[in-house]
């Protein structure tokens, strides 16, 4: 899709082309057609597309997760550790539900917000602190893409080295997760792209599973 596009020389496509892509992804997110990963990840700044494949959901996957966590125009889901907004700003515009991102590390925030008035993702919303800080109990639904994996990846597939990276810190993160995932409402929607980083605790009943992109999508309920 991008492919005969000219790109500037920090990487970004030139001005009409640049306008003409993003609508036509925008409308074709809206209608449920095609978008392909690197057509989407065109729209990132350059520094935001290499960890794509590893730390971003795929189109498709953003697709079926917000079906599943937005069956209603009412439902409001979280994704716990937002990135660059994937997840928020596809759920955006392929339902009329809305959709929050929380994200630690600031630069993406910005990125986030950027790329959601970049495509009129009017219902995508990012706020910049610790998922753990929140309630998650104001929401209908909460999405996770292996949200505290990264202390468990070699330096060079890290996004950057802001953070703490410490076994321990993933370990602390993984106790308050399921503190958490403990006090979720009755009905509230999970989906699981990958991994969540340890088990769901009891009260979680499995509901759909596929493949979706390049990995596995799970959709629980708290009971
Ligand atoms: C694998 S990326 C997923 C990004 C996005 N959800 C997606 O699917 O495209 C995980 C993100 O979670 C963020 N994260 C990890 N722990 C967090 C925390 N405690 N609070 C907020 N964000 C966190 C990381 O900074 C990283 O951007």
């Amino acid at each position: 899709m991008t492919q005969g596009l000219n790109l500037s020389a920090d990487g970004n496509l030139e001005d009409d082309a640049r306008a003409a892509s993003v609508s036509r992804i925008a409308n074709a997110l809206r209608a449920g057609a095609e978008v392909s990963d690197s057509a989407f990840d065109a729209l990132l700044p350059r520094r935001y597309r290499w960890p794509s494949q590893r730390h971003w959901t795929p189109v498709v996957a953003c697709r079926d997760a917000a079906a599943w966590l937005a069956p209603e125009p009412d439902s409001r889901v979280l994704d716990v550790g937002s990135g660059i907004g994937k997840l928020c700003v596809i759920g955006s515009l392929a339902t009329a539900a809305t959709f929050v991102g929380i994200e630690q590390r600031p630069h993406l925030v910005t990125a986030a917000r950027a790329l959601a008035s970049l495509l009129d993702a009017n219902t995508a919303s990012f706020l910049c602190g610790d998922a753990f800080a929140l309630d998650w109990r104001e929401y209908s639904g909460l999405y996770f893409y292996n949200p505290f994996a990264e202390p468990l990846f070699p330096e060079p597939m890290r996004i950057d080295s802001t953070l703490d990276h410490s076994e321990a810190g993933h370990d602390l993160a993984v106790k308050r997760l399921l503190d958490k995932l403990v006090g979720l409402r009755r009905g509230t929607r999970l989906v699981v792209y990958h991994d969540l980083g340890c088990a769901l605790p009891d009260g979680f009943e499995r509901i759909e599973e596929k493949v979706s992109g390049h990995s596995s999508l799970e959709l629980w309920i708290r009971n």
